[in-house]
């Protein structure tokens, strides 16, 4: 039944594995367009352990700054691109060493949210849990502060 619920796609993207609740915030993160189509699957049985959300998109590849965004908040997310109906590649998502231009810094004086051209960049501070400094204002924050 469970992988019957829904049906394989042919080509796009597979994200596996992300945390229970998180799926529909994955696809919020990725913005889907009105001729795009995508599914989200809800507290499925894992074949590994517990439970999981799969969120599956039609003929798109994700960009870098979309996988970064990922990795945040589904850090042990499987990441499969499918090509003609076959899992083409999987790769797991990992942390990057810093982010550039893809959270926005909660710090309302922060210059990157002044009406300076200034892309946000942060650094990890620590990977477990998340806690992020902003290279420009240099204050430290919380996984659950960050907005994208
Ligand atoms: N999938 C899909 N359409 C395809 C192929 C795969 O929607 N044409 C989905 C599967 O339903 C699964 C994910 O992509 O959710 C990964 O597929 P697969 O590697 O076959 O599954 P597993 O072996 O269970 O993956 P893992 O080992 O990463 O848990
Ligand atoms: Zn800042």
């Amino acid at each position: 039944m469970k992988e019957l619920m829904v049906k394989k796609i042919n080509n796009g993207s597979v994200i596996d594995h992300i945390p229970v609740g998180a799926g529909l915030k994955v696809i919020d993160i990725l913005k889907i367009t009105p001729d795009e189509t995508a599914v989200v699957l809800v507290n499925v049985e894992s074949k590994k352990l517990g439970r999981k959300d799969i969120v599956k998109i039609e003929n798109r590849e994700l960009t870098e700054n979309e996988v970064n965004k990922i990795s945040l908040i589904a850090p042990n997310a499987t990441l499969n691109i499918i090509e003609n109906g076959e899992v083409k590649k999987k790769k797991k998502v990992s942390l990057p060493n810093f982010l550039e231009d893809v959270i926005k810094c909660p710090n309302s004086n922060c210059i990157t949210n002044s009406n300076e051209p200034v892309k946000t960049k942060f650094f990890f501070e620590k990977k477990e849990p998340v806690k992020l400094r902003c290279f420009y204002c240099e204050k430290l924050f919380d996984l659950e502060e960050i907005t994208f």
